[in-house]
C-alpha cells in the first residue's frame, strides 16, 4: 500500500442486510481521523492480502470514524468474503487517507443522487452532507427488496425521510424505478449522481445522455465489461523533468513502461477504477480508458489515468 496510510480498529460490525455489513472504524487511541468530503473512499489491506476501495457512508462532520459497507460477492475474487469472514471487531486494518473521486458539485442548486444496490454507500455521505447543511437534494435507493435493503435506520431517520425514496424491484428493473421517466426532462440548475451495479449504470447513463455535459458525475465500482475500446497501438511518451522518450509497446501500459525505467508512480486498482495513477498530461491527445474521469474532464485532457489509458497522438508528454 502506498501513499498516507492509517491503522484504524474496527469499532463495530453491522449486518445492514443480507449479505451487507457495515464496518466502523476508528483511531485506535480514539483521536480524530483525517477529514473526508462525502462521496470519499480508502483503500483497505484485507486480511487475505488483497486491497479493496470503500466509500465512507457516514456524515464528513463525524471524522471520529469511517463507516463502510461491504457486499459479499459471491462470485467475487475474495475481497469481500475476506471482510465478511476474516474480520473481527476489535481488530486493526491498515487503509489509506480518504481520497475523493466523486465529490458533491457545489454550484448546483439541486442534487439528484441514485443508488443501486451497495452503490447507495457515497450517496448516503452525500444525503447526510446536503441534508446536515440545509441543501437541496432527493436521493432513490434501488434494491431488490427490504432484505437487500442496507442503512434502513439512517434513511428512515428524520434528517434523510424526507428526501429519500427507496424502491424495490424484486428482481425486475422494470418493476423498480423509472429512471429514464426521472430524468427525462432536465431540471435547471440540478446536477445528477449514480453509483451502483453495471445494469444500473448503463440505465442512468442512458438516461441523462441528453444532461448538459458536466451536471452528471458517476462512480463505478467495477470496470464496465460492456465498454469496448479500440485497438493497442504504440506510442511514446515524454517525462517532463527530463525530457526522457520512452517507448510504451502495444501490449505495455504506461505504467509498466515507466517502472521498467525506474520511475515511480503510485498505483492502486490498475484497472481505471480508482484514480491513484492520476498523471497530469501536458501535451498530447489521450485515449482515456478509465471509469474515472467524467467526459468533461476526459475532453479538458488535463489527467490521464496511466495504469490503464493510452495514446490516440504519437506522444504523451507527462508531468513526470
Ligand atoms: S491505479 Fe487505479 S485508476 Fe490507475
Amino acid at each position: 500500500m502506498s501513499g498516507t496510510t492509517l491503522t484504524v480498529k474496527v469499532d463495530k460490525i453491522n449486518q445492514e442486510a443480507e449479505d451487507i455489513r457495515s464496518f466502523e472504524l476508528v483511531d485506535p487511541e480514539r483521536r480524530l481521523l483525517p477529514m473526508f468530503t462525502a462521496g470519499s473512499h480508502i483503500d483497505v489491506e484485507l486480511p487475505n492480502g488483497l486491497m479493496r476501495q470503500y466509500s465512507i457512508s457516514n456524515d464528513p462532520r463525524d471524522v471520529d470514524r469511517y463507516v463502510i459497507a461491504v457486499l459479499r460477492e459471491i462470485e467475487g475474487r475474495g475481497g469481500s468474503a475476506s471482510m465478511h469472514d476474516d474480520v473481527k471487531q476489535g481488530d486493526t486494518l491498515t487503509i489509506t487517507a480518504p481520497r475523493n473521486n466523486f465529490p458533491i458539485h457545489e454550484n448546483a442548486t439541486h442534487h439528484i443522487l441514485l443508488a443501486g444496490g451497495i452503490g447507495v454507500t457515497p450517496l448516503l455521505a452525500m444525503a447526510r452532507d446536503l441534508s446536515g447543511r440545509g441543501l437541496s437534494y432527493e436521493l432513490h435507493y434501488c434494491t431488490r427488496s427490504p432484505e437487500k435493503t442496507a442503512f434502513k435506520e439512517a434513511i428512515a431517520s428524520d434528517d434523510l425521510k424526507a428526501s429519500v425514496t427507496v424502491h424495490h424491484d424484486g428482481g425486475n428493473p422494470a418493476d423498480g424505478l423509472d429512471i429514464a421517466g426521472l430524468l427525462k426532462e432536465v431540471r435547471q440548475g440540478a446536477n445528477v449522481y449514480y453509483c451502483g451495479p453495471t445494469g444500473f449504470m448503463h440505465a442512468c447513463e442512458q438516461a441523462t445522455e441528453h444532461w448538459p455535459t458536466g451536471t452528471v458525475h458517476r462512480e463505478f465500482f467495477n470496470v464496465d465489461p460492456d465498454v469496448e475500446f479500440g485497438d493497442d497501438n504504440a506510442f511514446k511518451i515524454i517525462i517532463a523533468s527530463t525530457g526522457q522518450e520512452l517507448d510504451v509497446p502495444a501490449d505495455k501500459s504506461i505504467v509498466d513502461v515507466l517502472r521498467a525505467n525506474g520511475i515511480e508512480v503510485e498505483t492502486m486498482c490498475e484497472e481505471g477504477i480508482c484514480g491513484t495513477c492520476a498523471t497530469v498530461l501536458l501535451e498530447g491527445d489521450p485515449d482515456h480508458r478509465d471509469f474515472v474521469l467524467d467526459d468533461e474532464e476526459k475532453a479538458r485532457g488535463e489527467f490521464i489515468m496511466v495504469c490503464c489509458s493510452r495514446a490516440k497522438s504519437p506522444t504523451l508528454k507527462l508531468d513526470l
